[in-house]
């Protein structure tokens, strides 16, 4: 089993995630420079796969620092380095946090046992992830029932987390337990990780599957093969207003007009309870991303462009949340769980 990202002599391996699905292409990142570089480029994406990233690029900055004295200085660079490289995926921030609490608290410990504490925890998130992931799975997986044609967006699979993935998790999971349905995968534009991923990771599994346009899901929800939606998220509000890949919120009105459940599937550590529907930050990212497919100019040289790469489903749209303590309905108050010391 390949996973997306993992730690392995003294280096982070990932899967190069723009080389999809022609090549499976493994990158070696050395320092916390090259595991920025490889979440901004996208060699390495997804809310859950960002965080374990830049947990593990603070784990790098540790490791490879050999002056004692510069060594928090050194860690600080990392960590604003790596927060400064996408502004949406709430795992990124969460991540980051988890990480400089670790070093703040091992502080009088010496610079030995500090690096080891920061490597262990970046290791312990990338595990953690493993597990919630599965419990997502399990979670999710009793919404799924034998005859069904499900209908999610972008990549939420084992590529967007270390693996399994999220609301690819409970398609995955619903499989192992031998269910009989349909996916539908929808392309999103811009960057093509529905078709470039998600129908890579079904493929490989075997899963049965069909791709569409984004424009299809429309007409094949109004001619009845998709009775439920299923998607992951970035960021999710204490009142479970959903943060995800732009055609979310399209997807999440379509299923409402024609009844149709709308599912996401997230961890606890996607949420953020400090969080507002107009207090989130959208990524706008290269014009280039929408007047080209692949590096083929497909506008006029010079057109104009708008290129958000996240929208915000409100929380009256959203059926459920699936989450590794269960799935949660609505009205959404998110913040108990967090009480409870649950995260
Ligand atoms: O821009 P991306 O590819 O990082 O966006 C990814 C998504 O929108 C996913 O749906 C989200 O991160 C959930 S992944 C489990």
């Amino acid at each position: 089993l390949i996973r997306t990202i993992d730690w392995k002599d003294d280096g982070v391996y990932i899967i190069d995630q723009t080389a999809l699905p022609d090549e499976l292409k493994i990158i070696r990142c050395e320092d916390y420079e090259r595991m920025a570089e490889a979440i901004e480029r996208m060699e390495i994406r997804g809310a859950p796969a960002i965080g374990v990233a830049a947990a593990m690029g603070i784990a790098l900055a540790a490791k490879n620092c050999n002056n004692e004295r510069e060594l928090l200085e050194e860690l600080g660079r990392a960590y604003k380095r790596l927060r400064s490289t996408r502004p949406t995926a709430r795992n990124l921030f969460w991540a980051l946090e988890r990480m400089r609490k670790v070093w703040e608290d091992a502080l009088k410990e010496g610079s030995n046992a500090l690096k080891e504490k920061v490597i262990n925890e970046a290791l312990a998130i990338a595990e953690e992830d493993v597990a919630v992931c599965r419990a997502i799975g399990k979670n999710g997986s009793a919404l799924i029932s034998d005859g069904d044609g499900v209908l999610t967006y972008c990549n939420a699979g084992a590529l967007a987390c270390v693996e399994h993935g999220t609301a690819l998790g409970v398609i995955r999971s619903a499989y192992e337990e031998d269910k009989k349905f349909v996916v539908y995968s929808c392309e999103t534009r811009p960057l093509l990780q529905g078709a470039r991923l998600t129908a890579f990771e079904l493929k490989h599994e075997r899963i049965p599957f069909k791709l569409i346009t984004d424009n299809m899901a429309a007409y094949i929800m109004k001619k009845g093969l998709v009775n439920k939606v299923i998607v992951g998220a970035d960021l999710i509000t204490r009142h479970g207003d959903v943060v995800n890949k732009v055609g979310t919120y399209g997807l999440a009105v379509l299923a409402k007009h024609h009844s149709i459940p709308f599912y996401v599937a997230a961890p606890l550590s996607t949420i953020d309870l400090n969080a507002r529907p107009d207090s989130v930050i959208i990524e706008e990212r290269a014009p280039s991303e929408v007047t080209h497919i692949r590096g083929v100019r497909i506008a006029p040289e010079g057109t104009e462009v708008l290129n958000p790469a996240f929208d915000l489903t409100p929380n009256h749209l959203v059926s459920a949340i699936i989450t590794e303590k269960g799935v949660l309905c609505p009205p959404y108050d998110l913040s108990f769980l967090f009480r409870q010391g649950n995260n």
